[in-house]
């Protein structure tokens, strides 16, 4: 007999950015994308063209981009939202036109101020609309976790007698619990006349910490589309982690007999990519891809992994693409080891690239011992994120004495003027309760921009004394929160990097929305 399939639906870019203080830039959200169809996504969620011009844009490139998995895009109701989902779409090989309205009483009365009647005819004449742009159409019943069961089997029927082709049942507040969330599941199929149509889809919230639960409930009643984020980022507690999902249905496949596409040799790299690019870090003991999910500390585990893995193992490290041993890198290596083990973290850089790439390795093992994993992909992504450089950081000198530390720093700020490019090269000192407090002052004087910073983290990328920083902050100017990330050897090195980085996403935003 012919295994059920399981459609993962991907909302890292879209849900997964409503993480607070998550934004992506837009090279970010492609790297992100094209590591999304490298998984086996099914379906990627690319973003909410009418939130923002910025979304729109990076949904439009993603669509124009990705060529194996279907490119959504978020849309409410209207046909304004419909209309700019579609222009962002329209160019994907396979685009899907989501849209969304509450069902919930709450809602309806409370949020949205209508009447069940109104919201079924809004639903009825939305999924209309985009069917007549696009042949795929998911409609979600916004808070279907807290409607009324009659009511969103109406809502159901309804849409799928106007064309939805995917429907999708949202616990928005993560309020269900399994047997209460499988049963919602269970009630649709029997009670929807024309549910063989469409494909039920759900989307858990981990408010109770019961998405993944939830949704493996909702498949065994009938659900074959999973809405999920790699790492369970999103709204609030986050939404179902893609990671927990593939792998239970895979682990336990012999109780679901069910298939999925994800190539789960991938799912490490993928988390470490989005936490590294989103500043979310990963919980040590978060399933299948934090740091403990495979460390065994206890004596009698140790010894009965060593005799026979199975007696303490469901699956094994590389199963998800955990390396057992990681090779390390350092001085002495040569370009062959180095290129290799770029290729085998699964990157691919063009000639140019790979040379900046390689003499940025050498400098680094002039400074550092030993070279691990994690030191590479942090150059490499030190410079693939990177928005276009405004500002540059030249020189910086810092000194500190009981208290009391003062920075020099030389900021090159490139200019456009008449269509002319020219460099102005500013030299600032400043004092300040500490390194990193004076740093920023001074090159608060060099830009001129009224920043505020929000939140600083630094943390060691790899093992050793000698590893390399890496801090994540995030800045806000003009109302926006932008972040920025360096990593160096030298800590206050790693922070005007990030700094730096920071300012040249706020500034090339604000030059972008001038134009
Ligand atoms: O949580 C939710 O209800 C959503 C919908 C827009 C699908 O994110
Ligand atoms: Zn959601």
């Amino acid at each position: 007999m012919k295994k059920d399939k399981v459609i993962f639906f991907d909302t890292t870019l879209r849900d997964g950015e409503q993480s607070p203080g998550a934004s992506l830039n837009l090279k970010e959200k492609i790297l992100i994308a094209d590591q999304l169809t490298i998984l086996g996504v099914d379906v990627i969620e690319a973003g909410f063209p009418a939130s923002s011009v910025g979304d729109f844009e990076a949904v439009k490139t993603i669509s124009q981009k990705i060529k194996t998995s279907s490119i959504a895009g978020l849309c409410r109701s209207t046909e304004k939202d419909i209309k700019i989902c579609w222009d962002a779409i329209k160019y994907a090989k396979k685009p899907r036109i989501h849209i969304f309205l509450a069902t919930s009483d709450l809602h309806i009365e409370k949020k949205l101020q209508k009447t069940r009647f109104e919201i079924l005819d809004m639903a009825a004449k939305a999924v209309k609309y985009a069917k007549n742009l696009c042949k795929d159409v998911e409609f979600s019943a916004e808070d279907a976790g807290r409607s009324d069961i009659n009511y969103l089997c109406k809502v159901v029927e309804t849409v799928i007698d106007a064309g939805a082709s995917t429907v999708n049942i949202p616990d928005t507040v993560g309020y269900t619990i399994p047997v209460e969330f499988g049963n919602k599941i269970s009630e649709i199929k029997k009670k929807v006349s024309n549910i063989d149509k469409a494909i039920i889809s759900v989307h858990c919230h981990n408010d109770l910490g019961l998405a993944v639960a939830n949704s493996l409930s909702a498949i065994e009643n009938g659900a074959r589309q999973v809405e999920c984020t790699v790492n369970g980022i999103g709204e609030r507690a986050g939404n179902a982690s893609l990671e927990e999902l593939a792998m239970a249905l895979k682990v336990k496949q012999c109780y679901y007999n069910i298939t999925h596409s994800i190539k789960t040799k991938e799912l490490y790299n993928a988390s470490k990519l989005v936490s590294r690019l989103t500043g979310i870090l990963v919980q040590v003991n978060k399933a299948i891809v934090g740091a403990n999910a495979f460390a065994h500390e206890s004596g009698i585990h140790q010894d009965g992994i060593l005799k026979a893995r199975e007696t303490y193992e469901i699956m094994c490290p590389t199963d998800v693409g955990m390396s057992e041993s990681s090779l390390v890198l350092g001085k002495h290596s040569g370009r062959h080891a180095f290129f290799k083990k770029v290729k085998d973290l699964g990157y691919k850089l063009d000639t140019q690239a790979s040379e900046k790439l390689f003499k940025k390795f050498k400098d680094l093992s002039d400074k550092k011992k030993s070279i691990f994993d994690e030191d590479i992909i942090a150059l490499i992504e030190e410079d693939s994120t990177a928005d276009n450089k405004i500002f540059t950081l030249e020189y910086l000198n810092v000194t500190s004495c009981a208290g009391i530390s003062t920075a020099t720093a030389k900021v090159s700020d490139k200019k456009n003027d008449k269509n002319k490019t020219f460099q102005k090269v500013t030299c600032e000192t400043a004092c300040g309760s500490g390194p990193i407090d004076a740093l920023y002052k001074a090159i608060d004087k060099i830009v001129k921009m009224d920043i505020m910073l929000i939140e600083f983290s630094l943390r060691a990328v790899s093992s050793g004394e000698d590893a390399l920083g890496e801090v994540f902050l995030k800045v806000k100017y003009k109302g926006n929160l932008y972040s920025g990330k360096g990593t160096s050897v030298d800590i206050i090195e790693a922070g005007a990097k990030a700094y730096i980085q920071a300012l040249n996403k706020a500034k090339s935003f604000e030059i972008k929305k001038e134009k």
